[in-house]
């Protein structure tokens, strides 16, 4: 069985204040089933460790450097997060992917980091409109499952996130059935690669425009595990519901 996941993306949003949605997030009575975790800007992640501590809310980091450490100003290692309260680290969201010319290899040479550091990679991927329109969807799915996944990957140190990037901040979302189709393409995929056992325990979060009024049909769909949140997710009141929603599937 996968436990589910409720992820938020706070992106770069989030000022000390912030952290009050934090706590109420941590401090609300919220199943055991459900992994919660907030990537908070970096700059708040160990204040945000603190104050989930006694919690279910685990966090997380946005990015990491492929290295462990090193002459590289301004970025951030996986253990560093770590060091920080970091229980799992996004890469290659298509927000990076587009600001800082990420590509697949980059983000498997991060992926080993941050496996190596003990902690779980969120990889994100998704189409954009105009592979979407062309009908390429799965080729550029099946690419970026097949570049940015390191060999040893496994049911706990990956998860997955299909996130097309026309949905992203847009109010636009895929129908249910392209959701599923994606979602049991990048299963099949997986059990493919890494064997029916490691390729049926990764989870796989659906991301883009999820919302507490869309997010229960979303967690309807065969092989979505959660969601990667990104505005919902500033809001406890708007999480918690999302969260709420994906307790009852
Ligand atoms: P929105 O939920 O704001 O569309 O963002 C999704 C996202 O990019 C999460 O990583």
């Amino acid at each position: 069985m996968r436990r589910k996941l409720a992820a938020g993306n706070w992106k770069m949003n989030g000022l000390g204040s912030s952290l009050a949605e934090l706590e109420t997030l941590s401090k609300a009575e919220n199943t055991r089933q459900t992994d919660i975790l907030i990537c908070p800007p970096a700059t708040l992640l160990s204040r945000a460790a603190a104050m989930s501590a006694d919690s279910q809310v685990m966090v997380g980091g946005q990015d990491c450097h492929a290295a462990i450490t090193g002459a590289h100003t301004g970025d951030i290692s996986a253990e560093m997060l770590r060091d920080a309260g970091a229980e799992m680290i996004i890469l290659g969201h298509s927000e990076r992917r587009a600001d800082h010319n990420e590509f697949d290899e980059h983000i498997r040479a991060k992926a080993r980091a941050v496996f190596e550091t003990g902690l779980t990679a969120v990889i994100c991927m998704g189409e954009s409109l105009a592979e979407r329109e062309a009908d390429n969807t799965l080729d550029i799915i099946g690419g970026q499952l097949a570049g940015s996944i390191p060999d040893n990957a496994t049911g706990e140190n990956l998860v997955v996130a299909y996130e097309p990037i026309w949905a992203i901040g847009t109010g636009k979302v895929p129908t249910l059935a392209q959701i599923g189709e994606v979602h049991d393409f990048i299963r099949a995929r997986l059990e493919r690669r890494f064997g029916a056992g490691v390729g049926r325990s990764v989870r796989l979060l659906y991301g883009g425009s999820v919302k507490p009024d869309n997010a229960a049909d979303i967690f309807s769909v065969s092989n979505v595990d959660g969601a990667l949140v990104g505005g919902a997710s500033l809001k406890a009141a708007d999480f918690q519901v999302i969260i709420d929603a994906l307790d009852a599937t």
